[in-house]
């Protein structure tokens, strides 16, 4: 089956073509995104009305660049698989939109897929991960851990209580002048930093172990910033210290879920599952307790169509198949 994907949930309008085998293995042809970076930035965040204006004018080049580079064509195609939710309504309401004239147009199949759904698969693009297997979703919009019981079956065991990883990385680089995104600023800095340096309060959530807090060390930075100690404080050490905390703060509920599930493979997925610090931690704590680690390349972690092309192969693979009148769906539950 070879499924063209189309994402366009947030600020990358993305397009990929991939092949799936009887068994339901997928090897991807082509993968492409236009990224936005560089029209939010001067506003320290991402602006919707910016990003689904932009995703109009690229959205069309980035199929076609994805369908020359896999060297096929529409007529070469088994069906389309396009993200309608969660995420920005008029960022979806694109890649959406477009996917349903381009399905009405050939005739091909139409799977709307859950971008959850896509972060939880995305490990098996480039990896042999048997199921069940417990997979933590880190990104700008999301952080909680899912055991993935088989393709459309997936369990929540917890998830964060106020602002996902990715967005307390945004927030305090953005708190400490460092730009956008932080996430890989943040990890940059780090690395010449003391993570001892700076005391971080880590957050537990109270008689919830396997839900994450990530409200508290933004506020924590905030103040320190504020305080008179904030002024001499080393930028890489105050990276370093905050990146350790919310790495702590991620990979205990983790490998409480693991114990608790038994689970053999960690999945780790999304944006922040780029950060090296969480990737050597987690890779570590999981091998010291007999378990595996598998984490997707960046291209792969980060918002990418590849995943939402392999989630809707599995949903047309069972026989599924969306009407054109489904709709996008900014709260989309997983
Ligand atoms: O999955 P993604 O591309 O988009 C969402 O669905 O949110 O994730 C983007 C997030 C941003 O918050 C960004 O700062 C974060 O992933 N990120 C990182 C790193 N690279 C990207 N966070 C920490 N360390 C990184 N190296
Ligand atoms: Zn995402």
């Amino acid at each position: 089956m070879r499924i063209l994907g189309i994402e366009s949930s947030c600020d990358d309008a993305a397009a990929a073509i991939i092949e799936t085998d009887r068994a339901g293995v997928a090897m991807v042809r082509a993968s492409a995104a236009a990224n936005q970076d560089d029209i939010h930035r001067a506003y320290g965040g991402i602006v919707p009305e910016l990003a689904s204006r932009n995703h109009v004018i690229t959205i069309q080049p980035v199929v076609e660049r994805t369908l020359a580079a896999a060297g096929c064509k529409l007529g070469d195609l088994d069906g389309i698989a396009v993200t309608r939710g969660p995420g920005l309504v008029g960022s979806l309401l694109v890649g959406l939109m477009y996917a349903k004239g381009l399905a009405q147009a050939t005739g091909l199949p139409l799977a709307g897929v859950n971008h959850i759904e896509g972060h939880l698969l995305a490990p098996l693009l480039e990896h042999e991960v048997a199921m069940p297997y417990l997979a933590l979703v880190v990104s700008g919009g999301h952080t909680a851990l899912f055991m993935v019981e088989d393709f459309g079956s997936y369990r929540r065991l917890g998830s964060t209580r106020d602002d996902a990883a990715g967005e307390a990385f945004d927030k305090v680089a953005k708190l400490m002048g460092l730009g956008y995104p932080g996430g890989k600023i943040i990890d940059d800095l780090a690395r010449s930093g003391n993570p001892r340096r700076v005391k971080i309060p880590r957050a537990r959530v109270k008689g919830a172990p396997l839900d994450f807090s990530f409200s508290g060390v933004k506020t924590a930075v905030a103040t320190l910033l504020r305080s008179e100690a904030g002024v001499t404080l080393s930028h890489a050490d105050l990276a370093a210290s905050f990146q350790e905390a919310v790495v702590e703060m991620l990979v205990r509920p983790t490998l409480a879920a693991a114990r608790e599930v038994n689970a053999d493979t960690i999945a780790l997925t999304g944006g922040v599952a780029a950060n090296s610090r969480l990737r050597e931690c987690l890779a570590a704590d999981a091998a010291a307790d007999g378990r595996r680690m598998v984490a997707p390349s960046f291209k792969y972690c980060t918002d990418n169509a590849a995943m939402i092309a392999l989630a809707g192969s599995h949903r047309l693979l069972r026989g599924e198949r969306d009407a054109l009148s489904i709709d996008a769906a900014a709260n989309l539950a997983l």
